[in-house]
């Protein structure tokens, strides 16, 4: 297995991108309305990284991708019909989602796609 950040370095990437994203956008009218972030997307940044864009391309990027995509791969993983030793990694993550929290967690990732 490749390098993993630490810890602490990841819980500290989660909290910027929060704090980016709560100030974002917040201003002026003609801004997009900042895209509201999930509860349980912390999780996910700890191994795909702030934006959804890992360091470690053991993981895949996920920020700026389709969210119908994102969705109905998250649900696949959940339903155990994507199988393999990575696959189990994340249906364990997947297992405990209910449908709308994929659908919020598959439009916030796919909203990062101004950052990537
Ligand atoms: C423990 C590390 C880990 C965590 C935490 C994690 N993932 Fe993953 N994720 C992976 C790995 C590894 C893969 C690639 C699995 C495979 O090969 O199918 C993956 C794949 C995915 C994919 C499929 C990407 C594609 O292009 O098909 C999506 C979507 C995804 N993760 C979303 C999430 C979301 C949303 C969360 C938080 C709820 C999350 N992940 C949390 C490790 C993780």
């Amino acid at each position: 297995m490749a390098k993993r950040r630490s810890g602490q370095m990841i819980r500290r990437s989660a909290a910027a991108l929060v704090v980016f994203l709560s100030s974002h956008g917040s201003g002026r009218a003609q801004d997009p309305p900042a895209p509201s972030v999930p509860e349980a997307a912390s999780v996910c940044l700890s191994c795909h990284g702030p934006f959804g864009r890992p360091d470690n391309l053991d993981y895949p990027i996920i920020g700026g991708q389709n969210a119908a995509y994102l969705a109905s791969a998250l649900r696949a993983y959940r339903g155990g019909q994507r199988t393999g030793e990575a696959a189990e990694m994340m249906a364990s993550v997947a297992r405990p989602l209910d449908d709308r929290t994929i659908d919020e967690l598959a439009v916030f990732f796919a909203s990062l796609r101004s950052l990537r």
